[in-house]
C-alpha cells in the first residue's frame, strides 16, 4: 500500500493555497508544500497578510505554517521530495489559436508536468486538481511517459476541486464530496486508495468518490454547467417577471419546495462572475464541438449567453430609468468583487457594467469592501493601452466607504451581496440624505427591501420584481 507523506502543490491560487492548507491542517503527518512561479504570490503566503481572502483561511494557515504547511518558489527540489503532486494551474479560456474564446488554455498544465517529468527521481503520484477537459490526463500521462529522464512511474488521477470562494474553507472541511478518478489498472487503483487515504483523515468515506479518470474530469465540467444553467434559468425568468408583475424570488421560493429542485441557486441577480462558470461551460462547449455534437454545444452556450444578455438588460434597465441619459451622472456602485466574502474580480458582473457607465460618459463612484484599487484599474483598463487608464481615472472615484460612493449620486447600484449593504447593516436614511434627487437604486441582488428603501424616498428597481408586483 503506498502512503503519502510529502505532498507537493503546484500553484498556490484561489484552489491550491485553501485546498492544501487544509490537508496540513488536518493531517499533521504529512508534509505539505506549495509552490508556485510566482515570488510575490508566495512571499504574500509567508507574510501576515495572505494574498487571498477566505473566511477561517488566516487560522488554519496561521496554525500550520513552518510546522507541516510550507510556501515555496523552489519548485523542482519540491517536485523531487514529494510522493504525490496536485497540480492545481490556471486553466484560462484562450485568448489567441484554435479554440480562441472557448477552449482552456493548457499550456500551464503542461509546463507543470513537463517539469514534474524533468526533475522527478522516484516515482510520483500526480494529481489533477485544475479543472481540464475531458481526456488531459491521457496527454499528461503521454508527457510524463515521454519525457522522464530516469524512467520513472508516474500515476495519474483527476481529483477536481468542487470548492466555491466565499466558503472554501468550509467547503474543503466538510465538502459534499470528494472525487478521485483513476486509470482501472492495479498500479491506477493502489494510487487511488492512496489519495482516498489522504482524504478519510478527516471527510467521511461514503463521501470520497472513485470513479474512472474521464468520469472525474467530466464530473467537474458538468457540475459547473448544470449550477449555471440553474442561475441562467432563473434569470431568464426574472425578465419574464419584469414585464407581468410576478415576484422572482416568490416562484424561486415556490418552486424550490420542489424536492426535486430544491431551493439553491436559484436566487435571480445581475449575472454569474467568477473564474469558472463561464470559463467551464465554454470549454464544455469547445468539446461538444469537437466531438461533433454541435446541438448540445449550442444548448450549453445558451447559458453563457443568457448570463451576457442579463448583465447588459440590467444595464438598460438603469439608463432608461435615469431618462435615458447617464452621461456626467454620478452612478455609486457598491461591490466589485463576483460575489460575497471573496476578493476575487475574475469575470465579475461589475466589470462589464461599470465599462458600460464609462462608455456611456457616466462618473462612477465605487466601493468593495475586499478589492483593493489598483485590482479595480486592472479590470477596468485595457492592458498596455495608456489613454483607456487615463480615461478610466477620470471617470471613476475609488470610495472606502458605501457612505463615500453614494455622496451627491444620481444612483446606487448594488452589484455584491456583501452583508454589510443589507438594509439593516447600511444607513440608507443618511446615504437617502445625501444623494441627488430623485435618488434611485437599482438591486441587482435582491439585497434590501425595497418597500422600507421606498418609504425613505428612494426609487427603487429590483431585479425580477416590477413596481407594480400584486396589483391588478
Ligand atoms: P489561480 O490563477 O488563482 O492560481 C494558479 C497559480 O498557478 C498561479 O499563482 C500561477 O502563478 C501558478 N502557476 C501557473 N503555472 C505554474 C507552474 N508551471 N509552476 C508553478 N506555478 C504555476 O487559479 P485558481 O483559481 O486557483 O484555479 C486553479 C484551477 O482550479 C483552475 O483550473 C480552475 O478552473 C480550478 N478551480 C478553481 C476554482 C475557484 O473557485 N477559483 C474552483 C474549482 C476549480
Amino acid at each position: 500500500m503506498v502512503v503519502v507523506k510529502n505532498i507537493c502543490c503546484i500553484g498556490a491560487g484561489y484552489v491550491g493555497g485553501p485546498t492544501c492548507a487544509v490537508i496540513a491542517y488536518k493531517c499533521h503527518d504529512i508534509k505539505v508544500t506549495i509552490v508556485d512561479i510566482n515570488p510575490e504570490r508566495i512571499a504574500a503566503w509567508n507574510s501576515s497578510k495572505l494574498p487571498i481572502y477566505e473566511p477561517g483561511l488566516d487560522e488554519i494557515v496561521f496554525e500550520r505554517r513552518g510546522k507541516n504547511l510550507f510556501f515555496s518558489t523552489d519548485v523542482d527540489a519540491t517536485i523531487q521530495e514529494a510522493d504525490l503532486i496536485f497540480v492545481s494551474v490556471n486553466t484560462p479560456t484562450k485568448k489567441t489559436g484554435l479554440g480562441a474564446g472557448m477552449a482552456a488554455d493548457l499550456a500551464y498544465i503542461e509546463s507543470a508536468t513537463r517539469r514534474i517529468a524533468e526533475v522527478a527521481t522516484s516515482p510520483k503520484i500526480v494529481v489533477e486538481k485544475s479543472t481540464v477537459p475531458c481526456r488531459t490526463a491521457q496527454s499528461m500521462r503521454t508527457i510524463l511517459e515521454a519525457n522522464s529522464t530516469n524512467e520513472i512511474h508516474f500515476d495519474i488521477l483527476s481529483n477536481p476541486e468542487f470548492l466555491a470562494e466565499g466558503t472554501a474553507i468550509k467547503d474543503l472541511l466538510s465538502p459534499d464530496r470528494v472525487l478521485i478518478g483513476a486509470l482501472q489498472t492495479k498500479e491506477g487503483l493502489a494510487a487511488q486508495e492512496a489519495l482516498v487515504n489522504v482524504y478519510t483523515n478527516w471527510v467521511p468515506k461514503e463521501r470520497v468518490i472513485t470513479t474512472n479518470l474521464w468520469s472525474s474530469e467530466l464530473t467537474k465540467l458538468a457540475a459547473n454547467a448544470l449550477l449555471a444553467q440553474r442561475i441562467s434559468s432563473i434569470n431568464a425568468l426574472s425578465a419574464i417577471c419584469e414585464a407581468t408583475g410576478a415576484d422572482v424570488d416568490e416562484v424561486a421560493y415556490a418552486c424550490g419546495l420542489d424536492s426535486r429542485l430544491g431551493p439553491k441557486f436559484l436566487k435571480a441577480s445581475v449575472g454569474f462572475g467568477g473564474s469558472c462558470f463561464q470559463k467551464d461551460i465554454l470549454n464544455l462547449v469547445y468539446l461538444s464541438h469537437q466531438l461533433n455534437l454541435p446541438e448540445v454545444a449550442d444548448y450549453w452556450k445558451q447559458v453563457v449567453t443568457m448570463n451576457e444578455y442579463q448583465k447588459k438588460r440590467f444595464v438598460r434597465t438603469i439608463i432608461s430609468t435615469l431618462f435615458n441619459t447617464i452621461t456626467n451622472k454620478k452612478i455609486a456602485v457598491l461591490g466589485f468583487a463576483f460575489k460575497k466574502d471573496t476578493g476575487d474580480t475574475r469575470e465579475s458582473a461589475a466589470i462589464t457594467l461599470i465599462k458600460d457607465f464609462i462608455d456611456e460618459r457616466a462618473q462612477v463612484a465605487i466601493y468593495d469592501p475586499k478589492v483593493s484599487s489598483e485590482q479595480i484599474f486592472m479590470d477596468l483598463c485595457e492592458p498596455g493601452v495608456v489613454d483607456t487608464r487615463k480615461q478610466v481615472e477620470k471617470q471613476i472615484q475609488i470610495c472606502s466607504s458605501a457612505y463615500e460612493a453614494a455622496k451627491d449620486a444620481d444612483a446606487v447600484v448594488i452589484v455584491t451581496e456583501w452583508d454589510e449593504f443589507r438594509d439593516d447593516q447600511l444607513d440608507y436614511e443618511r446615504i437617502y440624505k445625501n444623494m441627488h434627487k430623485p435618488a434611485f437604486l437599482f438591486d441587482g441582488r435582491l439585497l434590501v427591501d425595497a418597500a422600507k428603501l421606498r418609504k425613505i424616498g428612494f426609487k427603487v428597481n429590483v431585479i425580477g420584481k416590477n413596481e407594480l408586483a400584486g396589483t391588478a
